[in-house]
């Protein structure tokens, strides 16, 4: 009688116990935020728009304009890149596509010679190699659409660190030494970031008294103080001048894109991820498409690292076959990111045998090369992210800086197959679906990420060219066994692109043993002299209401929660 009594009331107040239950394990929002970030001068600028009552939008706005200032070599206005946003009381993710478009002027065969040969430097050197920048549009958009602060005040830091000034440490020095030729070629860029000439030593002040000035425009007339009027005039006369194929059409047509993310599903963890084109999202979807169809938590650790080598060599050869600008040509993601397909290429993995990359379908691959980006991830208190992955390719991107601007151009041109369908020297032909047309977007690995599971959610994503995508894939796998934001950024890492056909890996990450199981199994390993990445993660606990948020220790870069 009495445990039909407590039944009866347990009948009744479940679906409220359910309610409660659910609310606390579905939480989005917390009393806090957190901001991770390459540089600690944007990650203060994040929180510091935070604190005057910004949501993550206005802060993402706030980091992307002061990384452009403090991170020249990384990402800058001249530059584009991938915002993905989580609006929390619209429950709705978009990818905001401010990626670079090949000038209206371009050729497919604009970088190749009268022996149809690549002409080397010419689509990472000087204003040839600058397609047109998509961040002062994203910053304008995503302000003005998901914001609650006018750029005035979100642009503030960012102009104000260009004005006075910001101290260079160990790693500019690296990079300014790595382009201290092509920054030299264009005399406005030597004056601004280098000294005499020469890569300045670390804690030398840079003044960006320009870029303050196009900053403030910006600020001041939105998007069309930069693709239109006196300024846009300065940037085109300028490119011209220097042999580059800009024109005040390229500039004043320039529209960033809203599309929606790509999506998958890894063992109860959704991954929500950059669509073409950036090649990211449906790489990473693949991968972990592929990983599901095997047991791979009860793998030896030789074991699992041979199986995460095939999935990436699988994905690799699909990304240079497939992947380009979805809106110049067909890309297959929904046959790509099927569960079909995934078994499909998982049949072709033999767990005891490495597949020789040259025993897939041949297609060729561009070398790894040697791209600069950065990645910052934000939380908001009311639950609203912001993962965003922004470039201007090389380190200090072209580096040409347009005349009387402060502008520093990428040379994103380079993300373009420069020789498409011709065979190399292999006999590998491929990357037409990447091949340089007039406007298109060249393809991208940036892969900004949100993870989410019934307990968790992060915000991810790093820098690191053909790299980001494994490398995004590990930190994955690390969140979804229950690793915190600071082991998903720190984990040793290892890679694999199906051309080269070799495993390359971090200093100190691999074991001689494990080494020497993956030769017996067949693959091919470099240990590489130094680390790779610089990853910027937050992890939202959903049912303790905790922000965790880590910055790499391979970079310069802080990580501050605000509560
Ligand atoms: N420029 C690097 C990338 O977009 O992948």
């Amino acid at each position: 009688m009495k445990a039909l009594w407590r039944k009866q009331v347990f009948d009744l107040v479940r679906p409220v116990l359910l309610a409660l239950a659910l609310s606390v394990s579905f939480q989005a929002s917390s009393d806090s935020s957190a901001v991770a970030s390459a540089h600690p001068l944007a990650t203060d600028a994040g929180i510091d728009i935070l604190k005057k009552g910004g949501n993550a939008f206005d802060a993402a706005v706030a980091v992307t304009a002061t990384l452009a200032v403090v991170e020249p070599y990384s990402s800058g206005i001249g530059g584009g890149g991938f915002w993905l946003l989580h609006i929390e009381q619209d429950h709705r993710d978009v990818m905001i596509d401010g990626r670079e478009r090949a000038p209206l002027a371009a050729s497919r065969d604009m970088y190749l010679d009268d022996n149809n040969e690549v002409i080397p430097g010419a689509s990472i050197d000087g204003a040839l190699s600058a397609g047109i920048p998509g961040v002062p549009a994203a910053i304008e958009h995503i302000a003005l659409n998901y914001g609650k602060l006018p750029l005035t005040v979100t642009l503030e830091p960012a102009i104000r660190h260009a004005r006075t000034g910001f101290k260079t440490d160990k790693h500019y020095q690296r990079m300014a030494v790595f382009r201290e030729k092509a920054l030299n070629a264009s005399p406005e860029a030597a004056k601004i970031f280098l000294k005499n000439n020469k890569a300045p030593e670390p804690g030398t002040l840079i003044i960006q008294s320009d870029l303050a000035d196009t900053l403030s425009i910006l600020a001041a007339q939105g998007a069309r103080g930069f693709y239109q009027g006196e300024l846009a005039s300065k940037l085109v006369t300028s490119v011209v001048k220097n042999g580059g194929i800009w024109s005040k059409e390229d500039l004043a047509s320039y529209r960033i894109i809203e599309r929606t993310p790509v999506s998958g599903n890894y063992r109860g963890m959704k991954v929500i991820s950059a669509a073409p084109p950036s090649s990211g999202g449906v790489a990473l979807i693949q991968m972990l498409n592929m990983l599901a169809q095997f047991d791979f938590d009860s793998l030896s650790q030789s074991g699992r690292t041979h199986l995460l080598t095939e999935v990436m060599r699988r994905a690799y050869r699909d990304r240079a076959e497939y992947l380009g600008d979805t809106d110049f040509v067909d890309v297959p993601v929904d046959r790509l990111i099927s569960e079909k397909h995934a078994k499909t290429l998982a049949d072709s993995v033999r767990l005891d045998r490495a597949t020789p990359s040259d025993q897939l379908r041949k297609v060729a691959v561009d070398a790894n090369k040697a791209t600069d980006t950065t990645h910052f991830s934000v939380v908001d208190k009311e639950g609203n992210r912001v993962a965003a992955t922004l470039s201007i390719n090389y380190p200090f991107g072209s580096g040409f800086v347009a005349e009387a601007t402060g502008v520093l151009l990428n040379d994103e041109m380079d993300d373009f197959s420069s020789k498409p369908g011709v065979p190399n020297v292999y006999g590998l032909v491929g990357n037409e679906a990447n091949a340089i047309e007039p406007g298109k977007r060249m393809l991208s690995s940036m892969t900004p990420t949100f993870l989410e599971t019934e307990e968790r959610i992060a915000v991810l994503g790093t820098p690191g060219g053909s790299r980001i995508i494994t490398m995004v894939l590990l930190a994955a796998l690390e969140f979804h066994r229950g690793g915190s934001a600071d082991s998903m950024v720190n984990l040793g890492r290892f890679h694999h692109q199906y051309l080269p056909d070799r495993i390359f890996i971090e200093p100190d990450v691999f074991s001689e043993s494990l080494v020497t199981a993956l030769f017996e199994l067949g693959h091919e390993t470099s240990v590489l002299d130094s680390t790779f990445g610089n990853m910027h993660a937050i992890v939202f606990d959903r049912k303790r209401m905790k922000l965790d948020a880590a910055a790499d220790s391979r970079g310069g870069g802080t990580a501050a929660v605000l509560h």
